[in-house]
């Protein structure tokens, strides 16, 4: 045997009998504790309400506080700051029988109070370095804030764009969402959970919630097991693999049990074929939610979360209320309640609170980590990278550093609405608008002139709706026609439009469904008074959904979508728009032309009647009588200021045998004037399988910069692994045969070349 393997060998032996020697600590502490705890305070670890009534000061006197002292609690979530969480974690080690520590938890979703872009648009860098950094940076300030489990990442793969919560994750592909899904877990987990600085991530929502059908949230989930296992599933796996500390179970059904009493979720998969080792904290009052579903009164769900395997119940505390009686009547059992009261404390072990419950809470951290100017400066980095250059006619971006631009629209000067859905920890007032963003950063240079011109939506109500949680648009009362016409007034003193118009931040997110997914009418009318002025006109468009887009593609000259960038989205989209930045973001979600399209993905199956390439109607063929089969923006698509031109693939081999590997090359030349990031993505085609397989499917991809004018090969290796699917019966292999190798800009634009391969 070689020196080196020799070496390997004995050091992988040594970490895993170092592991083993850990775990074994472990248990031996957690069997102690346990033999100390009553039934009732195993119950109490299971418990995880929300915070609610605590202010600074008062943790002791609050109603929490009582319950935390007589042991009902093992962990809170919904309080921010360090010095309420000292508060609050004193009343447990010094109050409680047993000084058992509290887990606090947050949803640090995308970003603390450095808001980073909402994950769909963080998706859209195909950076998973940078993903990665923000779910890093966001560790380090949510841990120096007391926080140390955040329920994030959000990884529900999502092929509907009705759905609001599309926003929260990483868009419609298993093989990007996987990739994104790791780097968010090891971004906030890091190597080692001891540190003061790493936080236990919590992978959600288990499972198949991004498929609720009509797109309406918390609504039913109804697919096959192929489906789940080779689209839904990968991601959360991906998160498991990564070695993610908790999962935390959906609100839909799965196969017509709720996934927080699905067994065959929480147990056969999770546990059983995935070896998942942590533990499964509900979703907000999940477990009573199962008596809306109709399966039983709040004691017969309870249980049944129980023995499938929920092992925290968050916020409905029927685990604390319900147990102790079902446990009387042979309901549930013993062993479930010590295993999960077991995998809680485990936790709380492994982020080192035994050892010191105040790890989190140094209040000097808290000073100096959080909304630093170098964790800002990412994030308008970041923000950059997330952004989606949609059209770009004639080239009217990047806009020159002179002359004068009317800034107009709903969201131009908005800040509370840039950080976007799910940003609870931020604080409103320190985010940046366009406005101000692009004042600070060209406004020595050009004029800018500013005018709302038009409300978010013709319907009040409808507007506060869509302005919750601190989020107004603060309504202009004026009548539509006055604020249109100040609009136009600026608009025709300027050489160029900014027209700021979308969805508000809450217009997207949790229990945001949409039916329509079109811009308001009443921006709509907006943006057409806009360009009839005959200037030029730039869409920036804020949205956390992919929306119908098709006349504004028609007859806006510029799309800029920008999502919602986080604190930091005024400073990015000034960075953009005057060319310091070139985008390079790339959609992860299919832009349908009408609603009625939905739902609408890349990697759909062929059926027995497929429209030929190019082609609109025909009798028979699997297509609409009213609109073609193609999207408005197809997944992967995004425009640069440069542009690339691709060879054809070169391949290393046609006919390939058993485990050998396939290189496929193709040559990426920067054609335009300007230096520039592009994504080259890799997708596959299995021609036949023994299951209907669909027409493409992402397989790998490589985001390389290139100077004006440079050319790079780049180069995929191919393997079997790269070729597997779960089968009828859900084995996961390859087959052998012919597959087609796509290599391109964008799902729909790409190079071909076959190969065949046997076993
Ligand atoms: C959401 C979760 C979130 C939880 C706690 C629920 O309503 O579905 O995503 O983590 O609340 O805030």
């Amino acid at each position: 045997m070689k020196l080196l393997q020799k070496l390997v060998i004995v050091l992988l032996v040594t970490f895993s009998c170092q592991a083993t020697a850990q775990d074994a600590k472990m248990k031996s502490f957690i069997d102690a504790l346990m033999k100390k705890m009553t039934l009732e305070e195993k119950l109490g670890q299971m418990n995880l309400p929300s915070a609610g009534d605590i202010t600074t000061g008062q943790a002791g006197n609050s109603d929490i506080a009582k319950k935390i002292k007589e042991g009902k609690v093992g962990g809170l979530f919904n309080i921010k700051s360090v010095v309420k969480i000292r508060d609050v974690q004193k009343v447990a080690v010094e109050q409680s029988r047993l000084k058992i520590p509290l887990i606090f938890g947050m949803d640090v979703i995308h970003g603390y109070e450095t808001v980073f872009p909402i994950p769909i648009g963080l998706s859209c860098s195909w950076d998973m370095d940078l993903i990665k950094r923000s779910a890093r940076i966001a560790a380090i300030e949510a841990s120096a804030d007391g926080i140390n489990w955040t329920f994030s990442p959000m990884v529900d793969i999502a092929r509907d764009p009705r759905w609001g919560r599309i926003a929260e994750g990483g868009g419609e592909d298993p093989y990007l969402g996987s990739q994104i899904a790791k780097a968010m877990v090891t971004g906030y987990q890091g190597t080692d959970l001891t540190k003061n600085n790493t936080i236990m991530s919590c992978v959600k929502h288990y499972a198949m919630y991004g498929a609720v059908e009509a797109g309406r949230d918390y609504n039913t989930t109804d697919m096959s097991h192929q489906q789940m296992y080779n689209t839904y599933l990968p991601p959360y796996k991906a998160a498991v693999d990564a070695g993610v500390g908790t999962v935390m179970a959906s609100f839909n059904d799965v196969d017509g049990v709720p996934a927080t009493a699905n067994k065959w979720l929480l147990t056969d998969v999770l546990r059983k074929q995935w070896g998942f080792t942590g533990f499964v904290v509900t979703d907000y009052t999940a477990i009573d939610e199962m008596v809306g579903h109709g399966i039983g009164d709040t004691q017969t769900v309870s249980a049944r979360a129980l023995m499938a395997g929920i092992d925290m119940d968050m916020v409905g505390e029927s685990f604390l209320t319900r147990t102790q009686k079902s446990l009387k009547e042979g309901k549930v059992s013993m062993a479930r309640i010590d295993a999960a009261c077991r995998r809680i404390l485990e936790a709380k072990y492994k982020l080192g609170l035994f050892d010191d419950p105040y790890k989190y809470c140094d209040e000097n951290r808290a000073k100096t980590e959080i909304f630093t100017k170098a964790n800002r400066n990412e994030a308008r980095s970041i923000a950059a990278q997330s952004f989606v250059l949609l059209k770009n006619k004639n080239n009217i971006l990047p806009l020159q550093k002179s002359g004068t631009i009317a800034l107009i629209g709903p969201l131009a000067d908005n800040k509370e609405n840039m950080p976007g859905t799910w940003s609870v920890a931020a604080d409103f007032s320190k985010s940046v608008s366009l406005l101000t963003g692009l004042q600070e950063v060209v406004g020595s240079q050009i004029k800018i002139l500013h005018a709302r011109g038009a409300n978010l939506d013709e319907d009040s109500l409808f507007e506060d709706r869509a302005g919750m949680f601190g989020k107004s648009l603060r309504r202009d009362s004026r009548p539509a026609s006055v604020i249109l016409q100040e609009a136009l007034d600026i608009a025709n003193r300027s050489d160029v439009i900014i027209a700021a118009l979308g969805e508000s931040a809450e217009m997207n997110g949790e229990s945001s469904s949409r039916s329509n997914i079109n811009i308001p009418a009443i921006q709509i009318e907006l943006l057409k008074a806009l360009l009839k002025t005959g200037k030029p006109v730039v869409l920036v468009l804020f949205t956390g959904r992919p929306l119908v887009l098709k006349w504004e593609n028609e007859n806006v000259p510029a799309i800029l979508n920008v999502w919602f960038g986080g604190s930091e989205a005024g400073y990015a989209i000034a960075d953009v728009l005057f060319g310091d930045v070139n985008p390079s973001g790339k959609l992860t979600t299919t832009f349908p032309q009408n609603v009625g399209q939905v739902p609408i993905y890349y990697a759909h199956k062929n059926t027995g009647r497929a429209l030929e390439e190019g082609k609109w109607f025909e009798k028979f063929r699997s297509n609409y009588l009213d609109v073609t089969n193609d999207p408005v923006y197809p997944f992967g698509y995004g425009l640069s200021y440069t542009s690339f031109s691709y060879s054809d693939i070169k391949l290393n081999k046609i006919s390939l045998k058993g485990n050998q590997t396939l290189t496929a090359s193709v040559m990426v030349t920067n054609t335009g004037k300007y230096n520039g990031k592009e994504v080259v993505q890799l997708y596959i085609r299995d021609v036949v399988g023994s299951v209907t397989r669909p027409v493409k499917e992402l397989k790998g991809f490589q985001k390389i910069e290139l100077k004006a004018g440079e050319s790079k090969t780049v180069s995929f290796s191919i393997t079997p692994d790269d070729l597997k699917f779960y089968n009828y019966d859900l084995k996961y292999d390859w087959e052998a045969g012919d597959f087609e190798i796509m290599i391109g800009t964008n799902s729909n634009d790409v190079k071909k070349a076959k190969v065949n391969w046997t076993k």
